[in-house]
């Protein structure tokens, strides 16, 4: 297995040219069954998550055509016919966003059979809003051999729908197969996620009629028959906080391109708080810290616009160097603290009370041998490398290849020592 080496101490300086999201592109692809006309998806990042659902796709049906140039690739996508309405344990259970193809294949084949998720080790992460919501929308459901298998003879049917939860993943599910339901569907505390209204966009362009986009009702008038369309991925929120957690750690100044303020903000106002410098021209965000020790900052994770769940493990890297106690507290999976004991590799001074950490900072951290164990720990780790002194060496970074696209170049680019190992 591929190892990543860093040498800690390095300033970061310079710019980042921001991504494609992660968690709007899967989605987006998922969108690619609604129809069988093409749909082009541009800004698409090139990430192993995206390989691995595009490979669903492909088993269900969608022709799939790629054009790159130096940043991203162009996905066309079409899905002339479904072809199997199976999606299956082998692929599913690798990526989660793999499951959110039970909404399309439903509603456009009124049948579906795909496999319980897997994904990230950070909770539980049941589907029973999925399931609750498809039913009120007339589906009849069975949990068949680890399989959710659906049936809606004659079509899904427009209903109320109130969760008593935000889900961003049964969001997407229930809108993207209301969009074909016969009549309207209103999704009450819907999930407002940045990621909810770029899919909400992109299903209006392919001719879905949806009101309410951003806000925590989404109202979806069922229609025959979606078209192609032609749609980009926006920037992906939860890299740009990253890279403006590792400047503020390393006492840095850079420049994240492509991305707008307004989508992490929660995130840059934290970071304000505990004493970085910020600027948010449009298009861009600027991060600096000169000098002084940043001070030790509360966070509580919450769903949009509060502070993203996806940036805790990374900020609480931060807090270990800040001077003086912070409490980061995690409310939206139980068990997201998985960082903290490599954390404690580097000799950071974190202890954990439910679903609380508290974490006392310290004035060095020393570079160690750690574990990546999912995605957003895996930045944690390097962020905090990045300060450490001496030398890091991550294992398991295939979580990495998940959902950050050539981190190393982009560090190294602002002068970070960071280096790939080939096993
Ligand atoms: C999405 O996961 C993201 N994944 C996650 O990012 C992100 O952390 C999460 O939303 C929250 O923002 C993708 O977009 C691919 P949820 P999702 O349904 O949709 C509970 C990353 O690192 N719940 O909003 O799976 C659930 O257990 C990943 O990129 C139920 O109880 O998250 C959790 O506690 C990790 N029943 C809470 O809701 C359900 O049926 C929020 O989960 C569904 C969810």
């Amino acid at each position: 297995m591929d190892t990543i080496h860093i040498r800690g101490g390095n300033r970061l300086n310079g710019s980042i040219q921001i991504s494609g999201a992660k968690n709007a592109a899967l989605p987006l692809l998922t969108a690619a069954l609604l129809t069988g006309e093409p749909l082009r998806l541009g800004n698409v990042p090139r990430l192993t998550d995206i390989r691995t659902l595009t490979k669903l796709l492909g088993v269900l049906g969608t022709v799939i055509t790629r054009a790159s140039d130096d940043h991203a690739d162009t996905l066309t996508l079409t899905t002339p016919e479904i072809l199997s309405t199976t999606a299956p344990y082998e692929i599913v259970s690798q990526i989660r966003a793999s499951f959110w193809v039970l909404g399309p294949l439903l509603t456009r084949c009124h049948y579906a059979r795909v496999s319980l998720p897997g994904g990230c080790a950070i909770g539980a992460r049941p589907v029973d809003l999925y399931i609750k919501g498809l039913q009120k929308m007339g589906a009849e459901i069975d949990l068949v051999d680890g399989y959710v298998v659906a049936n809606a003879p004659g079509g899904l049917k427009g209903a109320v729908i109130r969760s008593p939860m935000v889900s961003v993943g049964a969001t997407h599910t229930l809108m993207m197969a209301a969009t074909l339901a016969d009549g309207e569907t209103v999704l009450e505390n819907a999930a407002r996620e940045p990621e909810v209204t770029d899919l909400a966009h992109c299903l209006v362009a392919m001719g879905a009629k949806i009101t309410g986009i951003g806000t925590s009702t989404l109202r979806i008038e069922g229609v025959e028959k979606l078209h192609g369309a032609t749609y980009n991925v926006i920037a992906d929120r939860i890299e740009a906080g990253t890279y403006a957690i590792a400047a503020a750690m390393t006492g840095g100044d850079v420049t994240l391109e492509g991305v707008e303020g307004e989508t992490f903000e929660a995130a840059l106002s934290v970071l304000r708080a505990a004493g970085a410098e910020v600027e948010t021209p449009q298009g861009s965000v600027r991060v600096m810290r000169n000098g002084a020790r940043l001070q030790a900052t509360d966070v509580v994770t919450q769903v949009f616009p509060g502070f993203p769940t996806d940036l805790q493990a990374q900020f609480m890297a931060l807090m270990t160097m800040a001077e003086g106690e912070s409490e980061i507290t995690e409310t939206i999976f139980e068990n997201r603290f998985m960082h903290v004991q490599e954390l404690a590799r580097f000799g950071a001074d974190i202890s954990l009370h439910g679903d609380k950490a508290l974490v006392r900072g310290v004035e060095v951290l020393k570079g160690a041998p750690v574990m990546a164990s999912d995605l957003r720990a895996s930045a944690a780790l390097i962020i905090a490398a990045l300060a450490a002194e001496g030398e890091t060496i991550i294992n398991r970074v295939y979580h990495l290849d998940r959902g950050f696209e050539r981190i190393e170049a982009k560090l190294s680019a602002c002068g970070a020592e960071i280096w790939r190992e080939k096993a």
